[in-house]
């Protein structure tokens, strides 16, 4: 046990007071670890506002789920006109409504922002893998926690959305038809669906969520934020002062927190812009159809899922029986190319043409229903291995060749458009496209340990880089 600090009985109550809890619960060093001693790089920009605005968009998040727990039925026959009851009759119950269901797109829309910051100051490289990596779990939860989120308010698009995702579950080899049953509860999505579905939105999911956001935030604490130079400001050969702090730092209480609250104040007027003048946003927050009550007797038209999943839903379409020719060809040249041109050992080189066949095997042989279900969540489950895929001498997108920029350019709008593919009903010419798209999002993760070595490296500085305004 720690020594009692003790205090002079001069001192004011709440000096005494804080010294009797930090005597018992380690408040004052908690504060001072996080944020009045916590030393952040003094050259961050607009990119680092993302991070405190996830928090921002959790808290309220839970907070305003609270409330509409207290008035939603989590049942078949009652949910939908429950939603249509906190709308209509439940004091503030609109706002409370509109803020939750824009505050999930906000969410992903901030997620989104955050990790590209990730990737374009290469702040998932060493010593920072597991902040990345944490991170990319809360990215995998939050897809699922959205999703189940989706189905409560009982509409069509809640109905048949559910009912098409859980059916891709059916598409995994020997296992599958049994998972869709244990994930719906019944044969088809029904009440059964919804109580479990409910469970796992309101209490299962968002308690992983909070786990895995305190795990982010201790596992950055402990290593130290990145910044747009990608300079270290705390390792070994950093300046330091008489105390020991980095001089390339500042604490992120009050800098930081005044900082974001610039970032809060801008979010804020965009987000009530959205709730209280088009909650809807033309149908990519809140789908039309979904204001029609589920009707297991009608399949609608389109079933398109929520803007934030629609890159995923197209690669998942991308992946046709044609597709897969040309991907099994993709697999032998690769195989081919890596016997001729890596020095490997013989029996290396017989695992490789080995293990290849097989997998030719198996990719001809199961539908491609199911490589889609692999190259949707393959697309995800990447992004947890690109701390080890970038070769690149340095972290950050200012001192890689210039040609990078292009390429993370191409990236965004590739991703942009996989998502608008994704809205859009099936066609000739979209199928293409998602097509090359896919090969485009997979071939920049899988080819990068060649990509990221190449070109002219610019020279790193040693100290950050900082302009005050
Ligand atoms: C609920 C969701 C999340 C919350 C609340 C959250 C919170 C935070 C906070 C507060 C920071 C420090 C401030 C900042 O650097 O902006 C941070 C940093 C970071 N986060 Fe997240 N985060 C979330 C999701 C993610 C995801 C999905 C990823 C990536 C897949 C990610 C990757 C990172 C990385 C790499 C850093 C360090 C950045 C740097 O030092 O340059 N985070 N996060």
């Amino acid at each position: 046990m720690a020594e009692f600090k003790e205090i002079s009985p001069e001192a004011p109550m709440s000096q005494k007071a804080l010294n009797w809890v930090d005597n018992r619960f380690p408040l004052s060093k908690l504060y001072n670890d996080h944020l009045g001693q916590y030393y952040a790089p003094k050259n961050f920009n607009f990119w680092y506002f993302f991070g405190s605005l996830n928090l921002l968009v959790l808290v309220m998040q839970i907070i305003t789920g609270i409330f509409l727990t207290m008035h939603y039925k989590p049942d078949a026959a009652l949910a939908f006109a429950s939603v249509e009851y906190i709308m209509r009759d439940v004091s503030w119950g609109w706002l409370i409504r509109y803020m939750h269901s824009t505050g999930a797109s906000a969410f992903f829309v901030v997620v989104y922002l955050h990790m590209y910051r990730g990737l374009i100051y290469g702040s998932y490289r060493k010593p920072r893998e597991l902040v990345w990596v944490f991170g990319c779990a809360i990215f995998l939860v939050l897809m699922a926690e959205a999703f189940m989120g989706y189905l409560l308010p009982w509409g069509q698009m809640s109905y048949w959305g559910a009912q098409v995702i859980v059916n891709l579950f059916s598409a995994i080899p020997f296992v599958g038809p049994d998972l869709a049953l244990l994930i719906r509860g019944d044969y088809v999505v029904g009440d059964a669906t919804l109580n479990r579905f409910f469970a796992f939105h309101v209490i299962a999911m968002p308690l992983v969520l909070l786990g895995l956001v305190v795990a982010h935030i201790i596992a950055l604490h402990e290593v130290g934020s990145n910044n747009p130079d990608g300079v270290e400001i705390k390792g070994p050969n950093a300046p330091k002062d008489a105390n020991g702090n980095p001089l390339d730092g500042i604490p992120f209480h009050p800098y930081y927190s005044v900082h974001d609250i610039l970032g809060v104040v801008g979010f804020l007027m965009v987000f009530s812009a959205v709730v209280f003048f088009a909650p809807e946003l033309g149908g990519f927050f809140l789908e039309f159809n979904n204001f029609i009550p589920a009707d297991p007797l009608v399949t609608p038209l389109h079933i398109a899922p929520v803007w934030y999943f629609t890159p995923f839903y197209s690669m998942l379409r991308a992946i046709t029986a044609e597709m897969m020719y040309l991907l099994v060809a993709i697999v032998l040249i690769a195989a081919v190319v890596a016997v001729l041109k890596m020095r490997l050992s013989k029996l290396s080189k017989a695992v490789v043409m080995g293990g290849s066949l097989i997998a030719v095997v198996l990719m001809l042989a199961i539908d491609a229903k199911f490589w889609g279900v692999v190259a949707m969540g393959g697309a995800v489950i990447i992004l947890f291995a690109l701390p080890w895929l970038d070769n690149s001498p340095v972290l950050s997108i200012r001192y890689r060749p210039d040609w990078n920029k292009w390429l993370y350019g191409a990236f965004v709008i590739n991703f942009l458009i996989l998502g608008y593919l994704g809205i859009l009903p099936p066609s000739v010419i979209g199928e293409r496209v998602s097509q090359v798209g896919t090969l485009f999002y997979f071939g920049f993760f899988l080819l990068m340990p060649w990509w990221s070595r190449l070109g002219e490296f610019k020279t790193v500085p040693s100290r950050v880089t900082f302009k005050p305004h």
